[in-house]
């Protein structure tokens, strides 16, 4: 089944947004597979951002990232990539869907709340960067 990694920053940890945006996917459907509060370290975050590497905003995500806990979390579902991406709205919240979750809770590009996967190959590459396959869990949802 595909799996995408879904990442609460911490300006959403900070705000105590955590719950409701869990909610969202819980509430769409999508099954909750992987989740832990933890602190991203520099070496993470520049792999993460990897692609990033040499644009004006590489290092500021990178500190940003790195500075206070974040929330990841590994969901599955059927094209779970394209709907995690629908849920969460545009990159920049100022164009966001104000449905979505960028829409509804962000202001500002560089505390944009939410990072998700933008394909299933990178969804594959960042669950396994922040996950150790035995800290997946394989039961049955209901619904
Ligand atoms: P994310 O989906 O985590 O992927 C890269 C992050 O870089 C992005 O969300 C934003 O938080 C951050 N960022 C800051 N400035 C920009 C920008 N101009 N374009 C794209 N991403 C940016």
């Amino acid at each position: 089944m595909e799996k995408t990694f879904i990442m609460l920053k911490p300006d959403a940890v900070q705000r105590g947004l955590v719950g409701q945006i869990l909610g969202r996917f819980e509430a769409k459907g999508c099954k909750l597979v992987g989740m832990k509060l933890m602190k991203v370290d520099k070496a993470l975050a520049e792999q993460h951002y990897a692609e990033h590497k040499g644009k004006g905003f590489y290092e500021p995500t990178v500190a940003y990232i790195t500075s206070s806990p974040v929330v990841a979390m590994v969901w599955e579902g059927k094209n779970v990539v394209v709907i995690a991406r629908e849920l969460m709205g545009a990159t920049n919240p100022a164009n966001a869907n104000p449905g979505s979750i960028r829409g509804s809770f962000g202001m500002d590009i560089s505390r944009n709340v939410i990072h998700g996967s933008d394909s299933v190959a990178s969804a594959e590459r960042e669950v396994a960067l922040y996950f150790k396959p035995e800290e997946l869990c394989d039961y049955c949802k209901a619904g």
